[in-house]
């Protein structure tokens, strides 16, 4: 059994480097809103990245067919060695990531909301599905649930695509995705730091401080 991988969900450098300090990195996803935030220009973000994060780090196309999506990712994927071209669970995405499995390069297939949705990614070969767990839980459809439905599809068949739970919004969706057997959660840096806060965390290391000044008098 492999590790479960943490992505940070990020365009932001400085906390992608906080995050990768603190030893909790696996890889980084980003998404067209993202990096349109961070206000550098796309491949200088990306290549930046690449030298924060020594692992796989998806980049996505904004082309909407098939032969254009595929111009579009093998230049992504020739800027470094660890790009994941991100591409939308479309027909054309789809034909697309045909493309990329037979040349070899990882792709991250992104917006899916179902589990027959999975299924047809990981047919076309996708290294990675990326369910969207938060915005399905917007629209009062628990999200989780899609996640399960993987699990059991992909077990089922033997598919090797790797489930990446995405747009994780609280710790509640980072363990019931670890319990679920998710291979990848990614989530902005905020949800990572909301999971290691805990107030009796806090409250004990404040008494632990003040008992040990108390007893050097
Ligand atoms: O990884 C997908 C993520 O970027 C979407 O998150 O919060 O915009 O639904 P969100």
């Amino acid at each position: 059994m492999l590790n479960m991988k943490i992505f940070i969900d990020s365009g932001n450098t400085d906390e992608i480097r906080e995050a990768h300090d603190m030893g909790l990195v696996d890889g980084v996803t980003t998404n067209p809103t993202l990096a349109s935030k961070s206000g550098k220009v796309f491949k200088d973000l990306i290549m930046e990245i690449t030298t924060i994060i020594d692992g796989p780090i998806s980049a996505e196309v904004v082309s909407l067919t098939a032969p254009e999506m595929i111009a579009e990712g093998e230049a992504i994927a020739a800027w470094h060695k660890n790009i994941v071209v991100k591409v939308p669970l479309i027909a054309e995405g789809l034909k697309a990531v045909k493309h990329f499995t037979e040349k070899g390069i990882k792709t991250n297939v992104t917006l899916c909301f179902t589990g027959s949705q999975a299924l047809l990614a990981a047919k076309a070969g996708a290294t990675y599905i990326s369910p969207f767990v938060g915005r399905l839980d917007d629209i009062s459809t628990e999200g989780m649930q899609v996640i399960r439905d993987i699990r059991v599809i992909y077990d089922n068949y033997g598919y090797e695509t790797q489930i990446l739970t995405a747009s994780a919004r609280s710790p509640m969706h980072f363990l019931e995705a670890a319990r679920i057997g998710s291979d990848v959660i990614t989530a902005p840096f905020a949800v990572i730091k909301q999971l290691l806060k805990h107030p009796l965390t806090d409250s004990g290391l404040k008494q632990f401080l003040a008992d040990w000044e108390k007893a050097k008098k």
